[in-house]
């Protein structure tokens, strides 16, 4: 297949910082995708509806005319969420879900909540007014390890959740495991997760093998080949309950090369195009459309987009670095070829 059309697709897990990183990548991200979910861990984390208002304004403002993009805003969980900010959100027409960061598990996770027992009357109000629930699925005590963090969550953490809010719409974010694609595999309905481009396409070989290469580290941590291939299943074995995500996650070069580098990868500037040759080489391009265009709308329960979008096999080489005042950004596979472009 050399041409593929598709209805346009979103992305469901998107982060956009603030400022100048912002106006850099909304324009990335607006050139594909019609909505995106936006992560709320800002430096000072966006817990209220009030300041995602504010945010979306922001956002609102950088996006290129002519363009039709929808940010999706959603609020950070901290351990004094409150019920009646829960029924604020309800009522909100621009709030789409809650973001639980157990404290510590990745980047401005730090407000986040630090024992689940804090937030059960919180997650009780979002179950009654159906709204959905976004997790970063980490242990973060230090003794674990952290290519087993994410593994150890869905037993001592997930399953307690599901149990006791057996009504609650879950999406477990950014799926890295063979374990995660089974567990959420067999769980109820209420389950689903995204899946990122970069945990799909490298093993972490990719960040540690032949010298350490900061721009693959991301949380949860890319993990071994055997997990890759259980994601890529997953992503194109047609089920419902997995969706395009990206976490795409923009640090400035000098905070990811560096002797503590940031957890993130950018991969906002060529995302759907990413994911279409992940999808070409598994011999699945028929499956890409409902993976990132369709389970993600219809598990958040919002209509799906009906405009198209054409991505073409033709071979185009991946900018060095995105410039953002003084400074610049790496993208995803910096100065390689992709082999498919989207058209527009
Ligand atoms: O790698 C990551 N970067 N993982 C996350 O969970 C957060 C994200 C960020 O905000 O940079
Ligand atoms: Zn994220």
């Amino acid at each position: 297949m050399e041409k593929l059309i598709i209805t346009q697709p979103d992305d469901w897990h998107l982060h956009v910082r603030t400022g100048a990183i912002l106006k850099t990548v909304i324009p990335h991200t607006a050139r594909q995708f019609s909505r995106a979910v936006i992560m709320p861990n800002l430096k000072s984390p966006v817990t209220t509806v009030a300041q995602a208002e504010n945010y979306r304004q922001e956002i609102i403002q950088a996006i290129p005319k002519g363009l039709d993009f929808t940010p999706l805003m959603t609020l950070y969980l901290t351990d004094s969420t409150t019920t009646s900010e829960v029924e604020k959100a309800a009522e909100s027409p621009h709030v789409y879900a809650f973001k639980l960061y157990p404290a510590g598990a990745t980047t401005n996770s730090d407000s986040g909540v630090s024992k689940l027992d804090l937030i059960y009357h919180v997650l009780e109000t979002m179950q009654e007014h159906d709204i959905p629930l976004l997790i970063h699925g980490e242990v973060t005590e230090a003794k674990y390890d952290i290519f087993d963090r994410e593994k150890i969550f869905l037993d001592k953490v997930l399953a307690g959740i599901i149990k006791n809010f057996p009504e609650l719409r879950i999406v477990f974010e950014h799926a890295t495991t063979r374990e995660a694609v089974q567990f959420v595999t067999e769980a109820s309905e209420q389950l689903a997760a995204t899946i990122t481009p970069q945990h799909l396409m490298f093993n972490r070989n990719a960040i540690l093998a032949g010298g350490i290469k900061p721009h693959y580290y991301c949380l949860p941590i890319i993990k071994r080949e055997t997990h890759r291939q259980a994601l890529i299943e997953a992503a194109t074995g047609g089920n419902k309950k997995f969706f395009l995500g990206t976490d795409s996650a923009p640090h400035l070069q000098h905070l990811k090369e560096n002797s503590c580098g940031c957890a993130g990868c950018y991969s906002a500037h060529a995302a759907i195009e990413l994911y279409a040759e992940i999808f070409d080489r598994a011999e699945k391009l028929d499956k890409l459309e409902a993976f990132a265009s369709f389970n993600g709308a219809d598990f958040y329960r919002l209509p799906r987009n009906t405009d198209k979008i054409m991505i073409q096999k033709a071979t185009w080489r991946i900018p060095d670095n995105y410039q953002v005042e003084n400074n610049f950004l790496i993208p995803l596979r910096a100065g390689e070829d992709l082999t498919w472009r989207l058209m527009n």
